[in-house]
């Protein structure tokens, strides 16, 4: 049973049983205390508590879903049998739905008859001070013939929270040969941002199985890098290349592909900087075996090839996957070679010298700590993120300040008060006009890769390897100043996402639009087929471009990160 079999067929087991299948959502989560997506039930954090409705949203109260998952935790382990930093995760949730009978049914059916395997054993949560003893599901695991059952505390059967605080509860985990391949959390607390426990209103289930080690199985192979999910990766890369390397180059590039098709950008902060940490690692491999960076993009290719018909975003961004790929490759190779040389001549590394090595040459911690062996014995991680910390201090202040304040939200804009929001909107606004002129001037490879607006500018950041000349900005600013002076209307329509996508609308993919979305158009309403600007988003919007004041001027045009080129502009 091929990886794209066992996928369909656990959507479909749990659709019979009356639950609404929903789309992964990105890897980017929208809850801004978690960096990336790590577990299906994130993006199902509000009908858990209870802020949101499932019945109105899905036409039910149970889901299943396949969502794209990445964990940091293990990203230094990659290269062993088991370790992986994305995966897939299988899942079925229920917000007051089922509990514990079924949601354990079903996962003893699921196994046992859908995919054929034999059970070893299963565990359930001991019981705390807070937490009682969770002898139901024991009983329930009997009712079906399991007899081995061990009983954990905290630390192995109690899932949660994501992120600061959240839904959680204590779990019972399947076990097949040995490994465990199910968890089923029954989500009955809410836990704090002091971690004290209180009862959550409705009870819910929450359950997450990784497909490449159910597939690790289900194919009897002996680990997860011998699927059809990753062994057709691995197999570009050459025989005799020791296999810990393999892995890794695999492993990353097909993480780096999913994070780059949910707009992610390699950068110093947050995400982006796990990104520029996945690619500069698989690139540090094929410069040390000496491959040119086709390789790399070989295997990338293959990593579109073999998901893009389940992830179509990955097809969507193949283009800009491979020049992202490539930009951050020409951006690093010189400071590798300089950074490699300087790395050799060095009798010992500590925390501090590493942390140079990473500002000068962008070396990351553990190509430093690889390359270095026995050289950096003393250097550890904890080391290395305190001196990174001690460097982040003052820009994290300023993040702090920036949010601190109340406000407003609209749409997609958040504003102190309504005079801010008023002027906002008409930025947002000629942010798509300037989209619009971008790819008038520049052509279709313009696209979008992030956009950030105040009171004072707007910014926006799209792929495009060189400058602009200035005649190309002049032609901008007039194209942008003539749709201003002309005074379109803006035309709304709410429409699903694929008929958005193939009426022309720009739009940029942030991982996360609803199946129905608002497409703004500006242009003379006489025109509403080819319209100036078309494009997907969340708005709030001016209602003609008349109500925009002032003169449109590009106050700065420069490189944001290889391959993207950051325009700051505004109107006065
Ligand atoms: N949230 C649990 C996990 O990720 C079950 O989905 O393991």
């Amino acid at each position: 049973m091929n990886s794209q079999e066992i996928r369909q067929r656990f959507l479909k087991f749990f659709q019979e049983q009356g639950h609404k299948a929903v789309p992964s959502s990105s890897l980017v989560p929208t809850d801004p205390s978690v960096l990336l997506t790590t577990a299906g039930m994130q993006q199902f954090k509000p009908y858990f508590v209870g802020q949101k409705d499932p019945l109105a949203d899905f036409g039910s109260k149970n889901t299943v879903s396949v969502q794209k998952s990445f964990r940091t935790s293990d990203i230094d382990e990659v290269g062993d049998e088991t370790h992986l930093t994305f995966f897939e995760m299988l899942g079925n949730f229920s917000f007051g739905g089922y509990f514990k009978k079924e949601a354990i049914h079903y996962g003893y059916e699921f196994i046992t008859k859908e995919m054929g395997l034999t059970i070893d054993y299963v565990s359930v949560f001991e019981g705390d001070s807070e937490v009682p003893a969770d002898t139901e599901s024991e009983e329930i695991w009997r009712s079906l013939g399991i007899t081995k059952i061990e009983r954990f505390g905290r630390k192995d059967n109690f899932w949660g929270p994501t992120g600061a605080e959240g839904p959680c509860g204590p779990t019972t985990e399947i076990y097949v040969n040995g490994v465990e391949v199910w968890n089923i959390v029954f989500n009955e607390y809410y836990m704090k941002p002091d971690k004290t426990l209180e009862p959550l209103k409705q009870k819910g289930v929450d359950t997450g199985m990784g497909l490449d080690r159910l597939a690790v199985m289900v194919q009897g192979k002996k680990n997860v890098f011998e699927t059809d999910l990753l062994e057709p990766i691995l197999k570009i890369l050459p025989e005799s290349m020791d296999s810990r390397h393999k892995r890794i180059i695999a492993d990353h590039l097909r993480a780096s592909v999913f994070l780059l098709a949910d707009g992610v950008m390699p950068s110093n902060k947050d995400r982006g900087y796990i990104l520029r940490r996945l690619l500069r690692r698989a690139f540090t491999y094929e410069h040390i075996y000496k491959f040119s960076p086709q390789t790399g993009e070989s295997l990338i290719i293959e990593v579109i090839k073999k998901y893009g018909d389940f992830y179509p975003e990955l097809q969507n961004q193949k283009n800009n996957i491979i020049d992202i790929y490539f930009g951050e490759w020409q951006g690093f190779k010189s400071a590798l070679e300089r950074g490699l040389k300087v790395l050799e001549k060095e009798n010992s590394i500590d925390a501090e010298k590493a942390f140079n090595f990473y500002e000068t040459y962008g070396l990351p911690y553990d190509i430093i700590k690889e390359i270095a062996g026995v050289k950096a014995e003393s250097l550890t991680l904890e080391g290395f993120d305190e001196e990174f910390k001690k460097h982040q201090e003052i820009s994290r202040a300023g993040a702090e300040k920036k949010f601190g304040g109340h406000g407003m939200v609209e749409g997609d804009l958040t504003a102190l008060d309504a005079a801010e929001m008023k002027v906002k909107t008409g930025l947002h606004t000629v942010t798509h006009l300037l989209n619009a002129a971008l790819h008038k001037v520049l052509g279709e490879e313009v696209s979008q890769r992030g956009s950030d607006i105040t009171a004072e500018r707007t910014r926006f950041d799209f792929v495009f390897n060189r400058k602009l000349t200035d005649e190309e900005i002049k032609k901008v600013e007039d194209l942008v100043n003539e749709a201003i002076s002309a005074n379109y209307p803006v035309k709304i329509e709410t429409m699903p996402l694929e008929d958005a996508k193939k009426s022309g609308a720009l739009y940029f993919y942030k991982g996360n639009f609803p199946e129905m979305v608002k497409v703004y158009s500006f242009g003379p309403s006489a025109d509403s087929g080819s319209p100036f600007s078309r494009e997907i988003c969340g708005g709030p919007h001016v209602s003609s471009t008349g109500e925009i004041v002032g003169k449109f001027r590009i106050i700065k045009e420069e490189s944001s990160s290889a391959g993207i080129r950051r325009i700051r502009a505004t109107v006065e």
